[in-house]
């Protein structure tokens, strides 16, 4: 029996990939994920809501993903409304905190609104 055994470990091996590589997938957030999880549309939508301005302003205001990094990254002041920034602060200091990936996955989706 031991073809038995071999068919056995095989199919444990298999398993265990298969729920390593579902972890992975469950693991890395999209950035519509986080900017849900985050409330950011609570103020900021397809269209300019009271407490904030629509992402395509704020994507059609940054040239590109790495800029608006260095916002997320407090590397550089806002551009949008700087008038406003106040109300943005305290999200801005939880953006901060994301890992890099995170960071980049939000940026990512924030500059997807930008119009070409
Ligand atoms: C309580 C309302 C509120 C929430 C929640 C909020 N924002 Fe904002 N956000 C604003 C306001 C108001 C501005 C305009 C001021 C400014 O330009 O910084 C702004 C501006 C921005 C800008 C442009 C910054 C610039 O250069 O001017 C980005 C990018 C942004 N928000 C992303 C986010 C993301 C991502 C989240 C979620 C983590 C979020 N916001 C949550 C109110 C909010």
């Amino acid at each position: 029996m031991k073809s038995m055994k071999y068919v056995q470990s095989l199919a444990a091996t298999i398993c265990l990939s298969l729920s390593l590589s579902s972890f992975t997938i469950a693991a890395e957030r999209s950035g519509q994920e986080i900017f849900q999880a985050m409330k950011c549309a609570k103020c900021h939508s397809t269209t300019p809501k009271p407490r904030g301005p629509s992402l395509i302003k704020i994507a059609n205001t940054y040239p590109d993903t790495a800029t608006l990094l260095q916002f997320f990254s407090g590397k550089s002041t806002a551009i949008v409304e700087p008038a406003r920034a106040k109300t943005m602060r305290p999200r801005l200091r939880k953006i901060k905190k994301l890992n890099e990936t995170d960071k980049n996955a939000l940026a990512t989706y924030v500059m997807e609104f930008k119009e070409k």
